[in-house]
């Protein structure tokens, strides 16, 4: 289901595009944080030097781990972003897709981040904006107590620079949107939002956060 969500998920390239504009990954060591099933790990070894998928879930690792078979420049650990197991002063850009660093409670990642980023490194972070789009109000209505205020100064007091995105999800079927719903939301949430949203599409704004290092 995951896998169909992230077919969905910005088929313009937006989040790829300012990524891209704030630091490239050419030749660099790309760290991916809670990386799942190594769903981005293809696309950044295209142009990166190296690159290394750390995931807690021993059966996600394994399938992110079968997913890049044959890519030699890509390994995936099993671990955690509180720990990361990479040398310190190793990678050049880190990425982490709607994994652990969620805002107030991740400053242990954080301080992981400053021992493995190089001097010149950018770490990214991607996260729901709760603030508009159809999708944050989904979200804000799922998780009422959500302070998106409160996230943003978190990120602000870590040095992290906001870059507001909006995005769409575009799905090919309607009952693959009407899957994705379900996971990401409870029933009675996800039933309203299926009764109230026609289509295929979702716009959706993310954070993207980063810092240099
Ligand atoms: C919503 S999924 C996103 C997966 C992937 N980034 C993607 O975009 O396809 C969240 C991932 O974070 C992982 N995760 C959970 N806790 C973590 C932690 N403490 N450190 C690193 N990853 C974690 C989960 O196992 C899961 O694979």
């Amino acid at each position: 289901m995951y896998e169909l969500e992230n077919a969905a998920v910005d088929p313009d390239g937006v989040i790829e595009a300012a990524m891209a504009a704030v630091r490239g990954r050419a030749g660099a060591h790309v760290l991916d944080i809670g990386c799942g099933t190594g769903y981005h790990l293809p696309l950044f070894a295209r142009d990166a030097r190296r690159v290394t998928g750390v995931e807690p879930h021993a059966a996600l690792a394994a399938a992110a781990r079968a997913r890049v078979r044959g890519l030699d420049n890509v390994e995936v650990h099993q671990g955690v972003a509180q720990r990361l197991p990479v040398p310190d002063a190793s990678v050049e850009v880190a990425h982490a897709r709607w994994a652990y660093f969620f805002g107030p409670g991740c400053e242990p990642g954080l301080a992981e981040l400053e021992r493995v980023m190089r001097r010149g490194g950018v770490a990214f972070v991607i996260d729901n904006d709760a603030t508009r789009s159809t999708f944050g109000g989904w979200f804000r209505r799922f998780l009422p107590d959500y302070d998106p205020e409160a996230v943003e100064r978190f990120w602000a007091r870590q040095g992290f620079h906001r870059e507001p995105l909006t995005m769409r999800w575009r799905f090919a079927r309607r009952a693959d949107l009407e899957a994705v719903v379900r996971i990401e939301f409870t029933r009675a949430v996800a039933e309203e939002v299926i009764a109230e949203h026609s289509g295929l599409e979702v716009d959706y704004a993310v954070n993207l956060w980063w810092r240099a290092y």
